[in-house]
């Protein structure tokens, strides 16, 4: 018989996002890898995250869908009304047809916690270095990638952390856009860093996170993530 649900949980629980961010664990060694392989293709080697498991210096976060592991739906409409239609109509077309090869080809099992991203960050001196936030083809354009970010910026707002740094393909798009509406802004080049095509890397830096008026900014944005897509749990240690 299924558990009774009382209206106030019912009511909590609608005003939650379905997915959730928590600390990487050992049992999410395999969707990490296969996360990685959908989200960054061309990455060579790919992340040992068993090795970066006990990197005292490292922290993984991971985006799990919380309203049951049985539920891998790819739609998080549920609740508020996601602005879905602010992707063009053709990345959402080739968004379906990854769903249904990601489907059938997923190390995920029923019982398990169903994974949708991760970010990684290091942690040097008084920096904090995301090395990449990746998330499932299929759920991207969801408000994951964002909630990731701003798990991983609220991770090092609660350690002695003055700036947080990192490098994205001068080509990527999305993810530049994403990082800007989180006060990182362009501070120089690596030129041909990344070893598939030797694409340059742009380097990107917040201003110091906890002091005046990052603070303030990175709240503002919080907030409107949460009325667009909900509020979402989000367990950091
Ligand atoms: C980049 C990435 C992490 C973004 O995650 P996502 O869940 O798709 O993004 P979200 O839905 O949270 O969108 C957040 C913001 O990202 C930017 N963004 C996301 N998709 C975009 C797109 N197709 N075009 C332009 N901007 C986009 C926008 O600024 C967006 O905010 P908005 O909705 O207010 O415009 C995801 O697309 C991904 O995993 N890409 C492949 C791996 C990668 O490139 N990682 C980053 C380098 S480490």
């Amino acid at each position: 018989m299924r558990p009774r649900v009382s209206a106030i949980e019912k009511k909590l629980r609608s005003n939650l996002l379905p997915f959730g961010v928590r600390a990487m664990a050992e049992r999410d060694l395999s969707q990490l890898a296969e996360i990685e392989r959908d989200a960054f293709p061309a990455l060579f080697p790919p992340t040992s995250f068993r090795r970066e498991m006990r990197n005292r210096l490292a922290n993984y976060l991971v985006a799990w869908r919380r309203d049951g592991a049985s539920q891998r739906d790819t739609s998080i409409e549920d609740g508020a009304e996601p602005d879905s239609d602010a992707r063009p109509r053709i990345s959402r077309l080739l968004r379906s047809a990854r769903s249904v090869w990601t489907r059938h080809y997923t190390t995920w099992e029923p019982g398990q916690d169903f994974l949708a991203g991760f970010v990684g960050t290091w942690y040097m001196d008084d920096e904090a270095h995301i090395v990449a936030v990746g998330v499932r083809a299929e759920y991207q354009g969801q408000g994951i990638g964002e909630l990731l970010l701003i798990a991983a910026i609220e991770h090092a707002m609660g350690r002695s952390t003055r700036v947080v740094t990192l490098e994205v393909r001068v080509s990527n798009i999305a993810a530049k856009s994403l990082y800007k509406k989180y006060g990182f802004s362009a501070k120089g080049i690596r030129k041909r860093y990344y070893t598939d095509n030797r694409e340059d890397a742009l380097i990107m830096t917040t201003e110091p996170i906890q002091v005046p008026p990052y603070p303030a900014q990175f709240g503002a944005a919080v907030q409107d993530h949460e009325r667009r897509w909900r509020h979402a749990e989000r367990l950091l240690s």
